[in-house]
């Protein structure tokens, strides 16, 4: 009687061990079960760069045989644009940051970062209304593309606009 409850015991003591062993393995409690969809190609090609466009092409100058035109967000509904767009760039820095997508836990995460404050000062110029803001903070989401590009990417960025 005695003799099986010791086993008992130890059975119980095995099982309790196990499960905090789970709890410390890789999957256990690593966080949330991300499962990126895009390659950073993907992401690039299909996220960033659109939006980042629609951030850039909505303010600036351009001048033709009729004189010199402001390019301005004219509606709200284009002012909303500009916003949607520039959060999406901010956040898809984030995504850049993920297992799987980082290529190195230093200098990429600074680009990545970079990306998200400069974009989000794009979300605060779009909901101030600010198209000189929006302008330029264009510049600075700009050089953040940049400056990742001449460490991560291999060939030269002709794809991006000038
Ligand atoms: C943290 C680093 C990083 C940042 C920030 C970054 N990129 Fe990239 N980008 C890359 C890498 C790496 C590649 C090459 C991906 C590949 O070909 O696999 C790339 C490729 C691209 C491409 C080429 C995709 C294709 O069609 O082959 C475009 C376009 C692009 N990036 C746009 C942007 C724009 C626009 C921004 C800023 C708004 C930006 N990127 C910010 C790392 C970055």
């Amino acid at each position: 009687m005695e003799r099986t409850s010791h086993w008992q015991a130890v059975a119980r003591f095995a099982a309790g061990a196990a499960m905090l062993a789970i709890g410390c393995m890789p999957g256990g409690d690593a966080g949330p079960p991300f499962k990126p969809v895009a390659s950073i190609h993907d992401l690039m090609h299909d996220v960033i760069y659109p939006h980042a466009e629609v951030v850039w092409d909505s303010v600036g100058t351009v001048i033709d045989k009729d004189g010199t035109h402001e390019i301005r967000p004219t509606s709200e509904q284009e002012w909303e644009r500009v916003m949607q767009s520039a959060l999406t760039v901010a956040e898809a820095g984030n995504l850049l940051m993920m297992e799987g997508r980082a290529k190195d836990a230093g200098d990429w995460m600074l680009h990545a970062s970079a990306l998200i404050e400069a974009a989000t000062l794009a979300v605060e110029a779009a909901s101030d209304r600010d198209a000189e803001a929006v302008f330029d903070v264009g510049g600075a989401v700009y050089n953040a593309c940049n400056n990742c590009h001449e460490k991560y990417w291999e060939k030269p960025p002709s794809a991006m606009r000038p």
